[in-house]
């Protein structure tokens, strides 16, 4: 992504050295604690014991950012970057914090080395407030001031420079500057996320929230699926351990829309599947917050508090106004086992729906798959063989048909080809270790097949697993209206 080409009007800054990737997986945190700050600042207040434990983490990252100076983060389209890096994960969960600054005219936020608890309280209260529209940026900033923050700002607006041509005044005009930008399946990720988010802070606030947001968007996923399965299967790939577990919710969610297009072709089932399956979890939203993000052994009387989240949730759809009976089994009934094990304890004997069954399946495959702070993720055959390991915890035919579905290197997995070439898994082929791959090369590779006779007996030699930033995901993009 070019980058260089964007300058920031105010304050001056020195030419820095790119950032190291620790920098930026230091920043990404800062960010991440900064959202999970304003998400509890607006299901709580700003001075709730979860906001100031966010604060406290925040003053602890601060002295490893600002060595150089302060920490400056920029908001630009619909990206956050820091020295002119884009932050990914950041960007892809942070549009409430894009927004708060995009609605105050600003271009990014400030933190010098000095930073206080306080300049934070203030400054997470004021961008939990809705912006008003005719206040300058600079009055914004006196509030701020007013409110106790004397060491960070909100920052003005990116200017684009002149492209790499500079500002000459004569020769051949400069060429349009670009402008880092998810791409449409990061906008819709970063829209999912926010959705999750608003349905977090309305189910503890004990109010209802509507299913036709919900329903808008899982129409979006299925046209992005449709079109390039790949592209939406590759972002949900991009792993990191999030505040809230939407993460988890939304693969969950783009796993069960993709195998279940393998089962049937009814847009409008494959719509409540979708919203089902992302809304699976929506009960934990109610257990303790030091329970869903312990990291450690839960104790006994924790991990039933846990085992609450399939009741709670299926409480909470059932009293929405448009709620779906689907998704309201689905949330009940995703930990219960076919053997009538699991919880919630149920004292009829249960029968799950097969929509229930198949948002299970994906629920257990994305936890085992997925990177956690506190284990490794599992390569997909070896989750497969836990899977399969697991006899009554799901329908055999339903299992089996899955692993078919995302085959032993999912949609997006670089693998490294017998010959030695870098590849990405496009679509599963006729054997489930032989995928149709497009081999990675400058201007775009050719596409193999590596179950026809014409690959050449060519095959996976390794899969490189974990890849953290998902190729694709950014373009660079004239801004609108700029020259060509
Ligand atoms: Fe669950
Ligand atoms: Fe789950």
């Amino acid at each position: 992504v070019n980058t260089t080409s964007l300058e920031r009007t105010a304050p001056a800054r020195p030419a820095a050295s790119p950032p190291e990737a620790g920098t930026l997986e230091r920043v990404t945190n800062f960010v991440d604690e900064l959202l999970v700050a304003l998400v509890n600042a607006g299901i709580f207040w700003a001075d709730h014991p979860r906001v100031r434990s966010s604060v406290d983490r925040l003053l602890q990252l601060l002295p490893g950012l600002t060595s150089q100076g302060p920490l400056q983060l920029a908001s630009v389209e619909d990206c956050l970057l820091h020295e002119e890096r884009p932050l990914l994960g950041a960007s892809l969960s942070g549009s409430r914090l894009i927004k708060a600054l995009r609605g105050r005219e600003s271009g990014g936020l400030e933190f010098a080395a000095t930073t206080t608890r306080e300049d934070l309280r203030a400054l997470i209260g004021l961008l939990g407030q809705r912006p008003d529209a005719s206040e300058s940026l600079a009055s914004v900033n006196t509030r701020l001031q007013a409110d106790g923050a004397r060491w960070v700002r909100l920052l003005p607006p990116y200017r684009l420079a002149a492209g790499a041509g500079g500002t000459a005044a004569a020769g051949p005009a400069a060429p349009a500057p670009a402008v880092p930008r998810l791409r449409l399946h990061g906008r819709v990720y970063q829209e999912i996320v926010e959705l999750l988010q608003g349905i977090a802070v309305k189910v503890c606030h004990g109010e209802a929230f509507g299913f036709d947001a919900a329903q808008t968007l899982l129409d979006r996923v299925l046209g992005l699926l449709e079109r390039d399965p790949g592209a939406l299967l590759q972002i949900t790939r991009y792993e990191r351990y999030d505040a809230f577990t939407f993460g988890h919710s939304i693969r969950v969610c783009v796993l069960a829309v993709n195998f279940a297009r393998s089962l049937t072709t009814d847009p409008a089932l494959l719509n409540r599947v979708g919203v089902s399956a992302l809304l699976h979890d929506v009960g934990k939203a109610r257990v303790p917050f030091q329970i869903l993000h312990n990291t450690g052994r839960l104790s006994a009387e924790e991990r039933l508090e846990m085992q609450k989240h399939p009741l709670f949730g299926a409480e909470i759809l059932q009293d929405l106004r448009d709620s779906d009976p689907m998704a309201v089994a689905a949330a009940f009934g995703h930990h219960l086992t076919e053997d009538q094990a699991g919880y919630p304890r149920t004292f009829h004997e249960h029968r799950l729906s097969t929509v229930t069954r198949l948002c299970k399946v994906c629920d257990v495959y994305e936890a085992l798959t997925a990177v956690r702070p506190y284990k490794r993720s599992m390569l997909p055959l070896e989750a497969y063989r836990v899977m399969l390991s697991m006899k009554d915890h799901f329908e055999p035919w339903l299992l089996r048909k899955f692993i078919q579905v995302n085959g032993i290197f999912p949609v997006g997995t670089v693998v490294e080809l017998s010959d030695g070439r870098s590849a990405r898994v496009r679509a599963q082929g006729a054997a489930l270790d032989r995928p149709v791959v497009e081999v990675l090369a400058e201007g775009g590779g050719p596409l193999v097949d590596l179950g026809q006779p014409d690959a050449g007996g060519l095959s996976i030699a390794r899969a490189a697993f974990g890849d953290p930033i998902p190729e694709g995901a950014w373009s660079a993009e004239a801004p609108p209206g700029a020259p060509a």
